[in-house]
């Protein structure tokens, strides 16, 4: 088998807010063919589209009633064509978002499934009566705060939705169901497709008799992520998928897998290729989170560089030569990482801050994702009131938190999800400094963040200092420095500790990659032994030598470096 994602690198594209093309305020498939570009000059190798398919829009397209069909929002089927022709003929391959866990409930499915609860689409969903005393069938929550159990008015029975009352899941256990589903995977492949991201694809098996689960204090309900999150048979359902879709066409796939620990990914994304050629593991996205559990994610707290670096080495020695990861700080549904890691307090913390992320990461093993936006340092939304937030998961965060729980107040919960709403990353993309950031000609859906006026493509592809050519080369880096791909990596001697600064190396046979990162907005010294021949092949400072201090490096606010030495 061709592994071909191994020495790649993705970007991912949320449609709606990348690039209007007709005026209506809304990103589209036309749209984001124009900046293809734009994308090969970044130097990527695969794009990313989350959903593009037809979908009522409850949460932006994860939410889909009609798997072969384009939202007309976005385009249509000639225009998808049109922008996989013109992306391969770029080099650039294609991964679709894959939401099977659950349906939209306008899908012809879900609305068979109700109006005729006899036929056999009823089966396709996971209905359940209420106990005999009336109660819910179980006390699971769903994952956006609410209950994961609605009511069918007509029959009097409950379905399961793991999010919205608008996605019911999907029941994997009918064979029928998984029969449909590896279907049109095939047809996208026909299409040309290069692979899928697979939406929350560790959820699909749930616990057979759905027991309850256990509550933190204060909650109502129960998070059904302890219950769902690697069930009894989605190894084996992921390896049916694999025998008859995946692994028919060489096809990349990266599973979303919340809740994965390194054990499971063994098996997930394993070396054989008889699952999934990777995940997306959540730890790194769950250090920062509130130290009430109750509140899960909902802080403005930043990450220790400790448990950055722990979890980090924990997966890189975990997976090595076993499975392979991916490799991400940023999607649609977190926060600008240059906010949340970073200091984009000012424009040069902004740029240095935002460079050292991404050399920490990219330098890693793993396939890096790039999420759009995040090549230009973009920042999170300045958000100060409830009324801007669109997000269905931070409304729904919020009138539980403060108006149900009463476990925040409202200034603290706004605070929250301005520092951690999904909305931060769904603002349009920013191209340059014209009205509307170049999104759009008409009224954006969504607002556009006013530092737009000096953070913009446009400005960034003239600055030869700009994040996006620090991103360039790191992706080419990859694209040219073995070690990048296949070193072997390990912590510096003696750097377990350092909450400033982290250090590792990776290293092959004949070469040795030394990551040197200052966490910090403070100029930190280090004994770190930089050998003479080695050559720095990256920094986001300029004029960065090799003359040291008997073994001393003194590192610069936020600086990176990189350096290669033939062994
Ligand atoms: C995944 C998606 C997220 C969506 C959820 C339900 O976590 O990334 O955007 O809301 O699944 O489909
Ligand atoms: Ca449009």
């Amino acid at each position: 088998m061709d592994k071909w994602w191994r020495n790649a690198v993705v970007y991912q594209v949320y449609p709606r807010s990348f690039q209007d093309s007709n005026g209506d305020g809304i990103g589209d498939l036309p749209g984001i063919t124009s900046r293809l570009e734009y994308l090969k000059e970044l130097g990527i190798d695969v794009l990313w589209l989350s959903p593009i398919y037809e979908s009522p829009q409850v949460d932006n397209g994860y939410d889909i009633s009609d798997y072969q069909a384009i939202n007309p929002d976005y385009g249509t089927l000639d225009d998808f064509d049109h922008l996989v022709e013109k992306a391969h003929s770029l080099g650039i391959k294609i991964l679709m978002d894959l939401v099977v866990n659950h349906t939209s409930d306008q899908h012809e499915w879900f609305k068979k499934a109700i109006s005729e609860p006899t036929s056999k689409y009823r089966d396709y969903y996971i209905f359940r009566d209420a106990q005999e005393n009336g109660d819910l069938p179980n006390n699971w929550g769903d994952f956006f705060g609410g209950c994961a159990w609605q009511k069918d008015e007509a029959s009097g029975q409950y379905y399961l939705h793991l999010y919205a009352p608008q996605q019911p899941d999907l029941n994997w256990e009918n064979p029928q169901v998984r029969r449909s589903i590896y279907d049109m995977m095939n047809w996208w492949v026909a299409r040309g497709v290069d692979g899928f991201r697979m939406d929350v694809i560790n959820e699909i098996s749930k616990p057979h008799d759905l027991p309850n689960g256990k509550k933190n204090p204060g909650e109502k309900y129960a998070d059904p992520g302890q219950l769902v999150n690697n069930g009894p048979r989605v190894h084996e359902y992921l390896q049916e998928m694999n025998q008859n879709v995946l692994s028919r066409a060489s096809l990349m796939s990266v599973g979303e897998t919340p809740g994965v620990t390194c054990q499971e990914a063994l098996r997930y994304a394993n070396v054989d290729g008889t699952e999934l050629t990777m995940v997306f593991e959540f730890e790194h996205m769950a250090l920062d989170g509130n130290p009430n559990p109750a509140l899960g994610r909902w802080y403005d707290g930043k990450a220790k560089l400790s448990d950055l670096r722990s979890n980090f080495t924990k997966w890189q020695t975990g997976l090595a030569g076993k499975a392979w990861n991916s490799l991400y700080w940023n999607n649609h549904d977190q926060p600008r990482v240059v906010s949340r890691f970073g200091d984009d307090s000012s424009e040069e913390t902004r740029v240095k801050s935002a460079t050292m992320l991404a050399t920490m990461l990219h330098m890693l093993q793993g396939t890096p994702f790039i999420y759009e936006g995040e090549e230009l340092g973009m920042t999170n939304m300045p958000f100060t009131e409830l009324s801007q937030f669109e997000d269905i998961d931070s409304l729904n965060a919020y009138h539980l938190i403060v108006e149900e729980e009463k476990l925040a107040s409202p200034e603290a919960m706004i605070t929250y999800l301005a520092h951690h709403s999904r909305d931060n990353a769904r603002t349009p993309m920013q191209w340059d400094s014209s009205t509307n950031a170049g999104f759009t000609t008409g009224t954006p859906w969504y607002g556009v963040n006013p530092n737009y006026v000096h953070i913009n493509a446009e400005q960034a592809m003239k600055d030869p200092h700009s994040v996006f050519h620090y991103y360039q080369k790191l992706i080419s880096l990859r694209h040219h420095v073995d070690a990048v791909v296949n070193g072997a990596y390990a912590l510096y001697p003696g750097n377990e500790n350092d909450e400033q600064v982290y250090a590792y190396t990776r290293t092959t046979a004949s070469e040795q990659l030394l990551v040197v990162l200052n966490y910090t907005g403070k100029e930190l010294q280090r004994d770190i032994t930089v050998g003479s021949n080695a050559k720095l092949v990256l920094s986001n400072y300029d004029g960065d030598n090799l003359e040291q201090n008997q073994g001393e490096i003194v590192l610069k606010p936020y600086e990176a470096r990189v350096y290669l030495t033939q062994l």
